[in-house]
């Protein structure tokens, strides 16, 4: 039976790499469709030209650019995601699955130094707050361990443990009543029903209970 909600619901999957998002991002989305939800997974960075521009760096020594080119890179993306993707599913009234979003400019360029709150409120002016943010939390340690057995390749740039560190202390700063602390060290299948556990939860202010 298909599910009808009163508006949409935006939320956002964070954490460092190698923390699990995408895979529990994946899990989610195909878990509230079989519900009968209508859900949008999506990403950042995007594919747009910015987000490969991006990722091409990210490969061929990402330090190339100073943090403010940087930060230039990831707004542009997200201004096309909020306009493209995400602003038109939350008026479709479908539930949103976005694997990062400006948490994650708000943590990596404030580790590159950064003012972590006026990157927050440069956001805040396009970008819809979220309804629920699942921070997924592992050390720099374990998030690096299983990027080398995933990928069987040594981590990038952007994934050197102090790096890492600096950026998981931003993440833990960050103080919204949206945002939730999920302990991503557990295995997958008891981090998933933490994630289930809040989905439902902020579900429950917008879903329309139908008679059976
Ligand atoms: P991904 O590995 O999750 O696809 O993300 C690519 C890299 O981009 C990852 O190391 C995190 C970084 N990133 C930022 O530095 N700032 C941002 O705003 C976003 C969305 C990602």
């Amino acid at each position: 039976m298909t599910q009808h909600l009163t508006r949409g619901l935006l939320i956002a999957i964070e954490g460092i790499d190698g923390s699990g998002k995408t895979a529990q991002a994946q899990r989610l989305a195909e878990h509230l469709t079989n519900q009968g939800y209508e859900v949008m997974l999506t990403h950042e960075p995007t594919d747009s030209p910015y987000g490969r521009k991006i990722r091409s760096l990210a490969h061929s020594g990402r330090a190339a650019l100073t943090a403010d080119q940087e930060l230039k890179l990831f707004m542009e993306d997200r201004k096309l995601h909020v306009a493209n993707v995400i602003a038109p599913a939350l008026e479709a009234k479908q539930i949103v699955v976005t694997d990062r979003y400006y948490f994650s400019t708000i943590a990596y360029q404030g580790a590159r130094g950064l003012d972590p709150s006026a990157i927050q409120q440069a956001n805040e002016a396009f970008a819809p707050r979220p309804d629920l943010v699942l921070y997924l939390n592992v050390s720099p340690e374990t998030g690096l361990d299983r990027i080398r057995q995933a990928r069987g390749e040594e981590p990038n740039l952007f994934e050197r443990a102090e790096m890492l560190r600096d950026i998981r202390s931003i993440f833990a700063s960050i103080d919204e009543l949206f945002f939730v602390e999920i302990d991503a060290e557990r295995n997958a299948d008891d981090v998933f029903k933490d994630i289930l556990s809040n989905v439902e939860y902020a579900l429950s202010y917008v879903h329309i209970h139908q008679p059976a």
